[in-house]
């Protein structure tokens, strides 16, 4: 038998960048962006908040566009909320260069982003990140993503924004937990990557954050890493630091209907993770020390532990299938010291289940006083 193979080549991906723009006028940007797009039709994703909260302040500034409201939170990060996004766009007949733009927080962006890569095999979208979490990390890099069955982005795909904008007048609504989460991404990248941005942010007193500097430094780091490896094949790994155990606390909450937002469950992993590294990656344990207090100073709340066998049987279930894994390894991105992180450092769930338990313990204790 003669056995032909043909080779395809395809670029990764056909669009291989994006810009990112920092404005606050939001009447001559939005201008712009309909005015290069020219869209057949433009449908704007958001949820209930944002719709109550932001859009009042951009609707009229917005050319004719149909509105996609989805539940706040992150339960609507789910495959049925992509159906409903699919039923509004066929029933509104949105043809190939439909344009959605998404206004909302990380949910939004990465399920809005998902959907609108996924209809009709892809059509444009542009981010509007309407919380500090979306504004200095998850609306750059590409990634999409929803949920299914509690367990973090488990569907999703590497897909380019036409456009981001981050606009920090959208901030003003933003309540001070959801600002604490997302800060919580910003400590993450000085530890992961400036040891200064990480001393400097980590001591400022709350009431005198520069958020301007915040999301500009951040937004820098996090796409200088993208920039290096969007695949995530090596260097992007350390976006993960403090992922893998917060994405199974995070899923945990979500399961157990307790109200915990991303950058929350991140904060644990953090601390967790650095406690891994003082054993697998020599993290000298006074580094350890200080990311555990300065992190712990934020009083991100606890999910209540229950029976040890109980939490534990979960936990594991939801780490075991976190993407970073391997096989049956459980692969971490950790700390070698403040600044500089190492990934795909296998540790075992022997090692791993005590010391997130008790630090779980102590967290929670000292929740209550
Ligand atoms: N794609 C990525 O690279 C990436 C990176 C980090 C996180 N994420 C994802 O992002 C999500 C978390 O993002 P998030 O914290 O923004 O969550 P979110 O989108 O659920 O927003 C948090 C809350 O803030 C509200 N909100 C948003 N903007 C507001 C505003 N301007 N005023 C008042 N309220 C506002 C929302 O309604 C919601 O109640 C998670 O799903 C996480 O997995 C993705």
């Amino acid at each position: 038998m003669v056995q032909k193979i043909i080779t395809a080549h395809h670029p990764r991906l056909i669009k291989d960048q994006y810009e990112i723009w920092y404005r606050e006028d939001p009447e001559n940007y939005l201008l712009d962006i309909f005015r290069q797009y020219n869209p057949s039709s433009l449908w704007v994703l958001t949820d209930d908040k944002v719709a109550a909260l932001v859009y009042p302040k951009i609707k009229e500034l917005l050319p004719i566009h149909e509105l996609i409201i989805l539940p706040e939170g992150e339960s609507s990060k789910s495959l049925q909320s992509v159906e409903y996004i699919a039923s509004a766009l066929a029933t509104g007949a949105a043809d190939r260069n439909a344009v959605m733009l998404m206004l909302g927080g990380g949910m939004i962006c990465d399920i809005g982003a998902y959907a609108a890569s996924c209809w009709k095999r892809g059509i444009r979208y542009i981010l509007v990140p309407t919380s500090l979490l979306a504004q200095l990390d998850a609306s750059v890099g590409g990634k999409t993503a929803i949920n299914l069955s509690n367990q973090k982005n488990m569907l999703g795909l590497f897909s380019l924004p036409d456009l981001v904008v981050i606009d920090p007048l959208f901030l003003s609504t933003l309540d001070e937990r959801e600002f604490k989460s997302g800060f919580a991404e910003a400590l993450k990248h000085g530890l992961i990557a400036d040891d200064t941005y990480w001393e400097i942010i980590s001591t400022t007193p709350w009431k005198e954050m520069e958020w301007e500097y915040i999301i500009y430094r951040s937004l820098l780091i996090k796409t200088e890493i993208v920039n290096k490896d969007m695949e995530e094949r090596w260097i992007r790994k350390t976006l993960n630091f403090g992922h893998t155990i917060g994405h199974a606390m995070e899923s945990l909450s979500l399961e157990r209907g307790f109200d915990i937002r991303h950058g929350e469950a991140i904060a644990f992993g953090m601390i967790v993770e650095s406690a891994l590294s003082v054993e697998a990656c020599g993290l000298p344990i006074e580094d350890f020390k200080t990311i555990a207090r300065r992190i712990s100073d934020y009083k991100f709340p606890i999910l209540p532990p229950e029976e040890e066998s109980k939490d534990r049987e979960k936990f594991f279930a939801f780490i075991k299938n976190d993407k970073k894994n391997e096989g049956n390894a459980i692969k971490f991105s950790l700390l070698s010291k403040i600044g500089k992180c190492v990934y795909d450092i296998e540790i075992g769930w022997d090692r791993i289940w005590p010391i997130t338990r008790s630090i779980w313990i102590q967290a929670w204790e000292e929740s209550k006083s």
